[in-house]
């Protein structure tokens, strides 16, 4: 809406400017042209007009009005005189005491004037001060130490009363040094820079920049200072170094000295760096890590997982009271503490595989996970003799479940932990394995019911065919009677039962009943056998089918699953 209004405005204000045209062409009492190729030029708070006049310059002068758009009003703004641009007679004017509002929209205009005659007004000239503004160059002062360079920039503006650039914490500077080469690197404003040659002269330019409003500012007049010889003392600390795990910090570093030292190592608070005062004073000692004689310190009681960046170095003090400080290392917890493996627990139960992550340093650093946002890389395979391939699933719960089985198979998990935000991840944890059921024992059962089945068979089989016989030889009685009395039978004795043709008396039939219930039964069991045996032969088929079709592993694992119970 507001840019409707705002749109709105400035075509009412092109008309108006078209009908102030058009009046005083009508009246007919001009030829001056308008001046063209209106521009602002603008470095910090000072504002230059400039424009170019193509017709007869002789006795011209111009004069430029301004309108103002504030957030509040509604109403085109009044258009007023452009002060410090009445009746110059050069195409440029300063006009920096006529702006005031730096982020308001201002609208431009001039035009050429020769005594009474007047122009039409020019095009409108659109700006934001604070976006076509320059930043200007800052101030540096250079001094050489010991074989570096320590520069002190002052910020742009920083002896005007009128500024543009309220906050010069937004400051970033740039220098460009060179000897041979010109990189720019980012420099602090009281910052020291080293790995120079000695006694070699240096020369540097400083640029500030607004990173987040992509301004970039104008480069300070070239300064040139030579290094001195550097001086190296053994009693000064060395390769200050910070470890730092699972958000446990601590300082390291080393020293030639061969007699006795002692250390104490000092902190700054970070943001006193990005600010213009000396902070030379403003160090203080980590508390447990004064007159130590270990080169190692634990800084946890000055960095916490959510504190700001902290600054520290290390004072050697030998017996003589002499003392020499490192060189200061920066720990910004986040972004200095490496992130530790997770720990895993595997599980399994029916088709599904558990993953239990314990998050990095354990529950006491629970903040950790939080702060970093962690995600986890879940890498599992099965660790077989053949390469099969690693599957891997990312989460953000320290809960995973992983289905798509294979029976008695081993499986190994390993997880990473890792933040998208920080750019960072952990090592692996360790490997954890487990097998899923029906393992080994498996082929033996089948084996062994297989042959079970096949011995009832057998016997059923073999009693069926006894038992026909029997019956068979019962008819043959009943319709064919033999002539021979159960006497005669009784006389015969032992060859009862070789002989085909023997008749059957009471006690036979008895037997033959006997036998019948119990073949009854048996034919039961073998066909209950017999089931079971066919289920578990498609079943063991399953399995093969399934080492080359994984998709239906699930449903014969199910299926599998229920035989069991
Ligand atoms: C004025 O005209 C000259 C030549 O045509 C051109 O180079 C210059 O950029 C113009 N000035 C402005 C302020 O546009
Ligand atoms: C701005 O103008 C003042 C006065 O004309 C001058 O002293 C100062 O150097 C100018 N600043 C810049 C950055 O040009
Ligand atoms: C310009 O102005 C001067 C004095 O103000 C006058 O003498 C001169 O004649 C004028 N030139 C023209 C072309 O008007
Ligand atoms: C500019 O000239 C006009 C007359 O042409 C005069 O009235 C006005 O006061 C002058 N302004 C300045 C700032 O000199
Ligand atoms: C500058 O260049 C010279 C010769 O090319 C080389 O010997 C010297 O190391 C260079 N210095 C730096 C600081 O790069
Ligand atoms: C480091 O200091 C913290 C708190 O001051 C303490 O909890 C931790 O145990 C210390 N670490 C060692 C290794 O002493
Ligand atoms: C180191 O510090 C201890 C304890 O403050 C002190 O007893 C010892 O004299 C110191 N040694 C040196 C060389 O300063
Ligand atoms: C070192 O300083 C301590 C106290 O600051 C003082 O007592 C001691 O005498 C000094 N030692 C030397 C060798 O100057
Ligand atoms: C995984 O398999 C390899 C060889 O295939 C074997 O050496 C290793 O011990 C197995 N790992 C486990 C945890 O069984
Ligand atoms: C993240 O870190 C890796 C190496 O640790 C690096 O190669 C990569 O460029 C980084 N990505 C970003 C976006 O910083």
């Amino acid at each position: 809406m507001a840019g409707m209004v705002c749109v709105m405005g400035r075509v009412a204000a092109v008309l108006r400017c078209v009908l102030v045209v058009v009046i005083p062409l009508c009246v007919g009492q001009t030829n001056l042209k308008s001046p063209q190729d209106i521009e602002v030029y603008a470095v910090n708070t000072n504002f230059t007009l400039r424009w170019n006049y193509t017709g007869d310059g002789t006795n011209v002068t111009f004069s430029a009005q301004y309108q103002c758009f504030d957030d509040l009003q509604t109403n085109e703004p009044e258009w007023r005189e452009l002060s410090g641009c009445q009746n110059v007679s050069h195409t440029e004017c300063d006009f920096s005491s006529a702006i005031t509002a730096y982020y308001d929209v201002h609208h431009l205009r001039i035009r050429a004037e020769r005594r009474e005659d007047k122009s039409p007004w020019s095009s409108i000239f659109e700006m934001v001060p604070y976006e076509i503004a320059l930043i200007g160059p800052p101030e540096i002062a250079l001094q050489s130490i010991n074989g570096d360079i320590k520069i002190k920039v002052s910020p742009p503006e920083a002896n005007q009363v009128r500024k543009i650039w309220l906050n010069p914490l937004l400051f970033k500077y740039n220098v460009v040094i060179w000897e041979n080469s010109s990189n720019a690197e980012e420099i602090l404003p009281i910052d020291v820079i080293e790995g120079l040659a000695p006694e070699t002269t240096y020369c540097l330019k400083v640029q500030a920049t607004i990173p987040l409003d992509y301004q970039e500012g104008l480069f300070s007049p070239i300064h040139c200072i030579k290094t001195t010889r550097k001086v190296n003392d053994l009693l000064c600390p060395t390769n200050v170094r910070v470890f730092a795990l699972n958000m446990k910090f601590y300082l390291l570093w080393n020293n030639h000295y061969k007699e006795h030292v002692n250390y104490t190592v000092q902190y700054l608070t970070g943001f006193l760096k990005n600010l213009y005062d000396d902070y030379s004073s403003k160090w203080q000692k980590v508390s447990g890590c004064e007159n130590i004689a270990d080169m190692k310190c634990n800084l946890s009681s000055v960095i916490q997982p959510t504190s700001a960046s902290h600054y520290f170095r290390v004072q050697a003090m030998n017996e003589y009271n002499k003392t020499c400080l490192s060189k200061d290392i920066k720990v910004d917890p986040l972004v200095t503490n490496e992130i530790g493996p997770p720990d895993v627990k595997v599980d399994i139960s029916d088709v599904l595989l558990h993953i239990k992550i314990t998050p990095p340093g354990g529950p006491a650093n629970e903040i950790m996970s939080d702060l970093y946002d962690l995600s986890y890389n879940i890498l599992y395979w099965k660790n077989s003799s053949d390469n099969e391939e690693v599957k891997t699933k990312e989460t953000k719960q320290t809960i995973a479940t992983i289905s798509d089985l294979t029976p008695s198979t081993l499986y190994c998990v390993k997880v990473q932990a890792f933040s998208k935000a920080y750019n960072k991840s952990s090592d692996f944890s360790k490997e954890e394995c487990v097998g899923t059921p029906g393992g080994k024992s498996l082929p033996l059962i089948i084996l062994a019911t297989f042959a079970v089945a096949l011995i009832a068979v057998l016997i059923v089989a073999s009693l069926l065919i006894f038992f026909l016989y029997q019956a068979y030889n019962k008819i043959k009685y009943m319709f064919f009677p033999s002539c021979r009395t159960p006497l005669n039978i009784e006389g015969f004795g032992g060859q009862l039962f070789s002989s085909p043709y023997v008749p059957t008396a009471e006690e036979p039939v008895e037997i033959c009943y006997i036998i019948e219930s119990s073949i009854t039964e048996e034919v039961n069991q073998i066909d209950l056998k017999d089931d079971r045996h066919f289920k578990h032969g498609s079943r063991d088929s399953g399995n093969y089918s399934y080492d080359d079709n994984t998709s239906q592993s699930k449903g014969s694992e199910e299926t599998l699953g229920k035989e069991i119970l």
